[in-house]
């Protein structure tokens, strides 16, 4: 197997991608992989309160300082985690990256995507992933999933949620190679199996 890959896992709020994640990690682990499961907003120690401030703070955040305050996080996360990890041999799962920035402040808040990919390029020193998966579900079962108790931005609307569906499915079509599309309305299971065939391609 491949050593010191990077995967990320992407997709609307209620897309199912954190059940999917920890099968994935499980999936590497059974066949001997080293995985480091992580997550942005929040996977590097000082993240944790920048997490905290971008889901929970109680006021009118502008478009642009969210933005910042996502690379922020990704700059240190990458730093001190993504890098040292893949450089130790490591597969590096990680729950959300750069391509998030470009669906929700980008395709979903209306911030200049060329801005934001040079943004997201300073913060990783371009360092990209070598295969995301993107679970694509429709906008309204997605709603339905995140239920009643919302964050910050699953409290956007419906509308919000439909603009950064489509920008995740635009940034597919523009970038195939690394962005593989799963249907995520299926049952969990049947999911899983078509997520499995990606993995095994790629690996
Ligand atoms: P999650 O960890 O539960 O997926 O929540 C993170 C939230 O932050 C989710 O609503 C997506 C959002 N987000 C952005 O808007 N831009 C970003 O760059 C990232 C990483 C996340």
């Amino acid at each position: 197997m491949k050593k010191g890959l990077f995967i990320t896992v992407e997709g609307a709020d209620g897309c199912g991608k954190t059940t999917q994640l920890n099968l994935i990690a499980q999936y590497l682990r059974d066949m001997g992989a080293d995985v480091l499961l992580t997550r942005e907003p929040g996977g590097a120690q000082l993240g944790l309160e920048l997490r905290e401030i971008l889901l929970h703070y109680d006021g009118f955040v502008s478009s642009k300082c969210e933005s910042f305050l996502f690379f922020a996080d990704r700059a240190q996360h990458v730093d001190t985690v993504i890098k040292p990890a893949i450089q130790q041999g490591k597969i590096v799962v990680c729950d959300r990256y750069t391509d998030s920035t470009v669906a929700y402040q980008g395709y979903g808040k209306g911030v200049d995507i060329s801005q934001i990919q040079y943004l997201n390029n300073l913060a990783t020193d371009s360092l990209l992933p070598d295969l995301t998966i993107v679970f694509d579900v429709d906008s309204e079962i997605a709603q339905q999933r995140v239920g009643a108790q919302k964050d910050r931005l699953e409290s956007e609307g419906i509308d919000f949620h439909a603009r950064v569906r489509n920008g995740y499915l635009q940034i597919a079509k523009s970038e195939p190679l690394r962005v593989k599309v799963v249907d995520a309305n299926p049952p969990v299971d049947v999911v899983f199996e078509s997520v499995k065939s990606i993995i095994d391609d790629f690996i």
